[in-house]
C-alpha cells in the first residue's frame, strides 16, 4: 500500500478503506480499553488520531510510545466519534520505526520558547509554528514565481560570488581560500592575485547589477536567491544571510515600478491568505492576533505615496519624541518608518526621491541635483519592506556618481557599457522574503521565519 499524507486523508470526501500513514508522534494517552495516539508528518497543521483497541496484538508496543518517536500505521479510515477531528484511524498494526528517548528528547508536549527552539533548530520544523512558517514560506515562494511568470518575466539566475560591491556599502563577506595562517604577500599586503580568482572576491548582498544586463536584453526580469550582509546588526529584522526578489524592467520609470511593488505585494498577501488559510489562522490566534485583518486591509488598501522631503516634514511637526535625530539629508531609522506608516497613514506608505548622500551609486539623479529616484515601501511593524529605484541610464552622470562614491570605476566596466551602448529607462527593487514572511505571520523576530537563521555570532547547523 502507498503512504497517504495525513493532509490528504483529512480532505477525503468520505471515511472508509484501508490506509498506510507514517509520521511522528505528538502525544499519546489511554483511555478505557483504547489508546489514543495523535501523529503529524508535517503536510498540515492538523494532527491524525489513531485508535488501537486494548485486544490488538500492538497495544502493548503503543502503550509504550511516546512524543517524538516515528511509526508506521494500517488501519480503516472512519468517522471520528470524538470531537475535534473529522476522521480518525482505526489501527490493524502499529510498527515503531525510531524510537525517541522521552528522557532526552527536547520537544515536550508543553509550548517551548522562540529562543529555546532556535537552539534547536534541527528538531523545531516538528513543532507546529514551525511546520506553518515552513508552509507559508513555501507557499509565498511559490507565489512570488507565479506573480512573475504570469506577467512574463523571465527568473534569471545571478552569481552569489562576486567581485563588485552591488551597494556600494562594503558590508560585504570575503571569499577566499588563502592560507589565513600564513597568505602570501606583495609589499607587504595580501596577494590577492594569489587567490582562488586570483583577485578580491565576496558573496553577493544584491543580484541586481547583474538583473540590469538581463533586463536590457529580455526586458522584464526577476531574480529570487539568496543575499549576504556583513552588517553587525543585531536587530529583529536583520540576517547576515537573506532572500531577496529583485525584478528589474527595462522601458520603466519609478512610477511604473511603484505600480508593480503594490501590486505584486498585495497578490502575495492574497495568496497567503488564501491558499495557507490554515497555517494563516494558526499565527493569527497566537502571535498576533491582528495579522489577518491587517493583511486584508492591505489588499483593499491603495498604497500611500509620499516624498522623503514631504516625510520628514510629516516627522518633524509629528509631535514625537524619537530616538534618532530628525532632519533633511539624514536617513530615515526605523522608527520613523514605522511611525509613518503605523501612525501618521495607517497603510503601506511608497517614500520617494530621497537626498542622494544617503542612497546607493546607481539610482537616476533628478532635475534638482540633490535628491535621486530611490523608492522604498514601508510597511507597518517592520519598516522597509521594499527598496528600489529607477537605475541611472545616462552614462556620464553613472560615472560620476561612482567617484564620488569612492568606487574604482574599473570594477564596473561593464555595468558602464549597458549605458554605452543602447542604454534604456529601467527600474528595479529588492524584496526581502524574510521579512516579508514575518510581516504576512506576525512573528517578532525574522530568526524565527527563516530555517537556519545566520546573524553575528551565530551559524549553527
Ligand atoms: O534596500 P536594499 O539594500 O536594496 C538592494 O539591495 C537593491 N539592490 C534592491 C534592488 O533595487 N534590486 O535591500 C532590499 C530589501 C530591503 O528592503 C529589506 O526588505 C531586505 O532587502 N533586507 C534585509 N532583510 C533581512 N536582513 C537584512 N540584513 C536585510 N537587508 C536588506
Ligand atoms: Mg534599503
Amino acid at each position: 500500500m502507498q503512504r497517504s499524507r495525513v493532509k490528504d486523508i483529512l480532505n477525503r470526501e468520505a471515511a472508509g478503506g484501508p490506509v498506510l500513514v507514517q509520521g511522528w508522534v505528538k502525544t499519546r494517552r489511554s483511555s478505557g480499553a483504547v489508546s489514543f495516539i495523535q501523529i503529524s508528518d508535517g503536510s498540515t497543521l492538523k494532527d491524525l488520531q489513531i485508535v488501537v483497541e486494548q485486544s490488538s496484538p500492538h497495544y502493548a508496543l503503543v502503550e509504550s510510545l511516546n512524543t517524538g518517536c516515528s511509526v508506521s500505521v494500517t488501519g480503516e479510515l472512519v468517522e471520528s466519534q470524538g470531537r475535534g477531528q473529522k476522521y480518525e484511524v482505526n489501527a490493524q498494526t502499529v510498527q515503531l520505526l525510531g524510537p525517541a528517548d522521552p528522557e532526552e528528547y527536547p520537544l515536550q508536549k508543553k509550548r517551548h520558547t522562540l529562543e529555546f527552539l532556535r537552539e534547536i533548530a534541527h528538531l523545531r520544523p516538528r513543532t507546529n509554528t514551525f511546520g506553518a512558517m515552513a508552509r507559508v514560506r513555501n507557499g509565498m515562494a511559490y507565489a512570488i514565481h507565479r506573480f512573475f511568470q504570469e506577467r512574463g518575466f523571465q527568473y534569471i539566475q545571478t552569481p552569489m560570488i562576486t567581485a563588485s560591491d552591488a551597494e556600494g556599502a562594503g558590508s560585504m563577506f570575503r571569499v577566499t581560500t588563502l592560507d589565513l595562517q600564513e597568505p602570501p604577500r606583495r609589499d607587504g599586503a595580501v596577494d590577492a592575485a594569489e587567490d582562488f580568482f586570483g583577485r578580491p572576491t565576496y558573496l553577493t548582498v544584491s543580484g541586481q547589477l547583474e538583473a540590469e544586463i538581463f533586463a536590457l536584453a529580455l526586458s522584464d526580469v526577476y531574480t529570487f536567491g539568496p543575499t549576504f550582509r556583513a552588517e553587525n546588526s543585531n536587530t529583529s529584522r536583520h540576517l547576515a544571510e537573506f532572500w531577496m526578489v529583485e525584478p528589474e524592467v527595462a522601458f520603466c520609470d519609478l512610477d511604473g515600478l511603484a505600480e508593480l511593488a503594490e501590486d505584486f505585494l498585495k497578490d502575495i498577501f492574497r495568496y497567503a491568505l488564501d491558499n495557507c488559510a490554515e497555517d494563516m489562522a494558526f499565527f493569527n490566534q497566537w502571535y498576533d492576533k491582528s495579522t489577518i485583518a491587517t493583511l486584508e486591509g492591505i489588499i483593499n488598501s491603495s498604497f500611500e505615496r509620499l516624498t522623503y522631503t514631504e516625510a520628514v516634514k510629516l516627522l518633524e511637526s509629528s509631535g514625537e519624541s524619537f530616538e534618532f535625530p530628525v532632519a533633511w539629508g539624514l536617513d530615515l531609522q526605523s522608527e520613523h518608518e514605522r511611525y509613518l506608516t503605523e501612525k501618521r497613514v495607517g497603510r503601506p506608505v511608497v517614500v520617494t526621491d530621497y537626498p542622494r548622500g544617503i542612497k546607493a551609486f546607481y539610482m537616476r539623479l533628478n532635475d534638482d541635483g540633490e535628491t535621486v529616484r530611490a523608492m522604498d515601501v514601508l510597511v507597518p511593524r517592520i519598516g522597509e519592506i521594499i527598496g528600489g529605484s529607477q537605475r541611472e541610464e545616462r552614462p556620464d552622470i553613472l560615472l560620476e556618481r561612482m567617484q564620488q562614491a569612492g568606487l574604482d570605476a574599473a570594477n564596473y566596466w561593464w555595468y558602464l557599457d549597458l549605458r554605452r551602448y543602447g542604454t534604456v529607462p529601467h527600474a528595479g527593487f529588492g524584496l526581502g522574503f524574510e521579512r516579508t514572511v514575518q510581516f504576512a505571520t506576525g512573528m517578532q523576530n525574522i530568526r524565527d521565519v527563516i530555517p537556519f537563521p545566520r546573524t553575528p555570532k551565530n551559524v549553527e547547523f
